[in-house]
């Protein structure tokens, strides 16, 4: 970039299990509850290219469990990238026609299974429960015992776990990252609401008697820049198209279109607008996604 801020990535996309990302964290989590509670079959919902469906069917196909997806949008004539995978992994996937139609379809399936004597786990749209936002509280952990808390962590946001755990992460830790996630489609407005009442469901996970941790995440700073979603969730923008080939070809990094490349489009713009310092250590969160490049 021609001087500035020294930039970090952190490598999320390259955690292994099935093509990685985010939602990987989480769901060690989020299904370690669905078995403690001896459930057997994970439903849950997204877009047809979900990276969450993706790896909660995955998740489900390893630990022997049994994987209902809802996804909105129309049947793919010829499945591709996650659809794909999805399919291989031998999740049942349902089609419903528009996102508010995903909660009762999931209900749905879920009475069905009860019906046939097996017990349905249902898992909120991108796992962001406090739960599977607490994966990014020691997603933060490890990334302290691998270097100095970096003065700035951006990230992509959408249902908002990532970004509680992580803003969670730096309070309890006491550290003064900022940390800036970039919305892939909901107005900054409503992701700081759905932020703040996943951190307040993190403080109760931790427990009665913890007054000075949940005062900490109360009063813990969210911030989200809506600026770059463009025409809306899934829409490539031209920044967005730059950003995945300017890594692409630099870094032999690859973004996703529909998260990570807004969110290094929001980070690029703030390097070129003058607005990171160029003493600080700026952190990309690489959140993974990049299966969608093959949709
Ligand atoms: C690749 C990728 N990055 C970022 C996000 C946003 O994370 P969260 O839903 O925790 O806000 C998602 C999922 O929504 C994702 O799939």
């Amino acid at each position: 970039m021609g001087g500035g801020p020294r930039l970090l990535v952190k490598r999320d996309d390259a955690i292994g299990f099935a093509f990685g990302g985010n939602k990987v964290r989480k769901m060690r989590l989020v299904a370690a509850d669905a078995l403690a509670r001896q459930a057997d079959t994970l439903i849950t919902c997204g877009g047809v290219q979900s990276n969450h469906a993706r790896v909660t069917a995955a998740a489900a196909a390893r630990l022997g469990l049994r994987c209902v997806l809802v996804a909105n949008g129309a049947r793919p004539d010829r499945p591709t990238a996650n659809a794909l995978l999805a399919r291989l992994l031998g999740a049942e996937i349902r089609y419903v026609p528009t996102r508010e139609a995903r909660a009762l379809e999931m209900e749905a399936a879920a009475a069905e299974e009860r019906a046939a004597a097996r017990e349905p786990y249902l898992i909120p749209i991108g796992a962001s429960t406090p739960l599977g936002a607490a994966a990014y509280v020691h997603a933060l952990t490890e990334l302290l015992e691998q270097i100095d808390p970096p003065d700035v962590i951006i990230h992509s946001t959408s249902s908002g776990g990532t970004q509680a755990g992580l803003v969670a992460g730096c309070a309890l830790a006491g550290i003064r990252s900022r940390v800036v996630g970039i919305s892939a489609d909901e107005s900054a407005a409503t992701l700081a609401a759905d932020v703040r009442r996943i951190l307040s469901g993190l403080a109760d996970l931790i427990g009665p008697g913890s007054d000075a941790h949940a005062r900490a995440l109360a009063g813990a700073e969210v911030e989200i820049d809506d600026r770059f979603v463009g025409d809306g969730y899934g829409v490539p923008t031209p920044q967005s198209q730059a950003a995945i080939d300017l890594l692409a070809r630099t870094e032999a990094l690859f973004l996703d279109p529909t998260y990570t490349a807004k969110a290094m489009a929001g980070l690029l713009a703030r390097l070129r607008a003058g607005e990171l310092e160029d003493a600080d250590t700026v952190l990309f969160w690489h959140t993974g996604g990049q299966v969608a490049l093959f949709s």
